[in-house]
């Protein structure tokens, strides 16, 4: 079932317009991602709940839009350009590239079979697993290259100087210098004007603390929230839109003074698992996983995932569990950190206590693309209905569905069409996103709102003409009821509250 379901979701997403492969036309790039019509609708209304939840709806959380490219010592301070690393390895068998802690274990020394050159149809081989305790994930194979550590930060350069032309224009000078010299001219050139794509949007909420305290009335405990682009130059690009090497984060700082760190953690580890419920994500396939003390990144203390158990194919295809967001208590590293770096004062001054102290950091960092995946694979759904008919519907929260009602007329003409015109418009007007169709029987039409996760179809008839009211139809249930054209807006407003 998990195999046969992520393959329909897919299919789904290009068939209705949630997701297309970029560049399509140019044969696509590898984990690189458009959302069409439907999808750029989903995402956003998941962005905007994240939005109104973490920032509109509490008085403790300030909003930040921060630029991508940041101020290069920014990530030597961050950690991020000494260690923001994946170990890589390469398969002497097939070639793969892969990353050594997602590749499959096994016990070093033991016998592995393989594919000779990964090929399906390649003779098949045995062989031995390194001491590494892990084989190629593609052929199975254990020659594996030793580990390297790569950096995941996208590199480029600010300013009118190409660094790349200047090597080429430099290609006889350096060929005369010594190893070292050459080594030492080549990276002088490089970070000369070298800048990175930011890996996370975290960094752009620390650097801009003492601003935000000083030109905001907030004091801890408070929350910078940002939600934008970050770019990692992943080795294994999987699932959809699961792991990318462009995405989008959604992530919020919490400060707080140091010793109240552990309650906080407890409170966002919780409030933010209940958000996603609170959209109408299947709490049997949301879990909390504590990270153990080995899996801690450096600057954290505690960490715990938010996990969904997505329908991905696996050895056994039964899905597995997926990481949606990680709430870290990054303790006072990171304004200790620039504070270090830049010499300026990142500390806070409580004055009903006279203290003044570094605040900590409770950190739920989420993905949008993530949890826009999350949300398609939880609200997929096929349904038998009578004489073995599969009705298959997206059953979306109506607040993060992208199309909230569908208005038809029941038949082209008698003025039908002229009347759920007018209720669309009425519904536009209001900023309830809706949709007008016409063609086609009206049972196909439903159909086609299920697909796309519509949570009401509202059909205009011969009654209507007489009564003003219309039919519609609920798209869980699929039940019909009457009702006013006057209490279309209200009753929908109610729903998306
Ligand atoms: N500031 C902390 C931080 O960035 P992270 O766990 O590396 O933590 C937070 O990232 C979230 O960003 C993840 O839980 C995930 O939802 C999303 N994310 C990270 N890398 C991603 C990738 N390559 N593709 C899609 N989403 C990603």
């Amino acid at each position: 079932m998990a195999n046969d379901t992520m393959k329909k979701i897919v299919s789904l997403c290009k068939r209705r317009g949630f997701v297309f492969q970029s560049s399509e036309i140019y044969g696509g790039l590898k984990a690189c991602y458009d959302y069409g019509p439907l999808g750029v609708e989903l995402k956003r209304n998941i962005k905007d709940a994240w939005w109104r939840d973490m920032v509109h709806r509490r008085d403790d959380i300030v909003g930040l839009d921060c630029s991508i490219i940041m101020h290069p010592d920014v990530w030597k301070a961050s950690g991020h350009l000494a260690g923001f690393c994946d170990p890589l390895v390469d398969c002497r068998n097939c070639k793969e590239r892969f990353r050594a802690d997602h590749a499959p274990r096994a016990e070093a020394g033991s016998e592995c079979i393989y594919r000779e050159g990964g090929r399906a149809d390649g003779k098949k081989l045995k062989g031995i697993v390194g001491p590494q305790g892990y084989t190629c994930p593609v052929c199975g194979s254990g020659d594996l290259s030793d580990e390297r550590l790569f950096n995941l930060m996208f590199r480029t350069s600010l300013g009118p100087v190409d660094p790349m032309q200047q090597i080429l224009n430099s290609v006889e000078e350096l060929a005369a210098l010594a190893p070292d010299e050459r080594k030492q001219k080549l990276a002088g050139i490089i970070n000369e004007s070298a800048v990175y794509l930011r890996p996370e949007t975290a960094q752009g909420m620390f650097v801009n603390f003492a601003n935000v305290l000083n030109s905001s009335r907030v004091k801890p405990p408070f929350g910078i929230a940002q939600c934008g682009k970050s770019y990692r130059n992943e080795i294994t690009t999987s699932n959809l839109t699961f792991r990318t090497c462009e995405f989008e984060q959604m992530e919020m700082e919490f400060f707080v003074k140091p010793g109240e760190d552990e309650t906080w953690y407890e409170y966002w580890r919780s409030a933010r698992r209940d958000w996603y419920i609170s959209l109408g994500i299947n709490p049997d396939r949301l879990r909390l996983r504590d990270h153990e003390t080995s899996e801690l990144a450096h600057y954290a203390k505690a960490c715990s995932d938010v996990e969904y158990f997505f329908p991905f194919e696996n050895e056994e295809g039964e899905g597995e569990w997926g990481e949606l967001e990680g709430i870290a208590n990054r303790t006072d590293y990171d304004l200790k950190k620039h504070a270090e770096f830049t010499g300026k004062d990142l500390s806070y001054f409580e004055t009903e206590t006279k203290e003044r102290y570094v605040p900590y950091v409770i950190e739920p960092a989420a993905g949008a693309d993530r949890a826009t995946l999350a949300f398609l694979c939880d609200a997929y759904d096929e349904e038998t209905l009578e004489k073995d008919d599969i009705r298959t519907v997206l059953r979306f929260h109506p607040r993060i569905a992208p199309i909230k009602a569908a208005v038809f007329p029941l038949v082209k003409r008698d003025g039908m069409p002229e009347v759920a015109e007018g209720i669309m418009k009425e519904l536009l007007g209001e900023g309830i996103n809706c949709f007008y169709d016409q063609a086609g029987a009206i049972g196909r039409r439903y159909r086609r709102m299920d697909e796309a996760g519509t949570p009401w179809c509202i059909t205009v008839d011969s009654d209507t003409l007489n009564d003003k009211t219309v039919t519609v139809r609920e798209r869980d249930s699929m039940e019909q009821k009457r009702m006013p054209i006057a209490a279309l807006v209200p009753f929908i407003k109610e729903h998306l509250k």
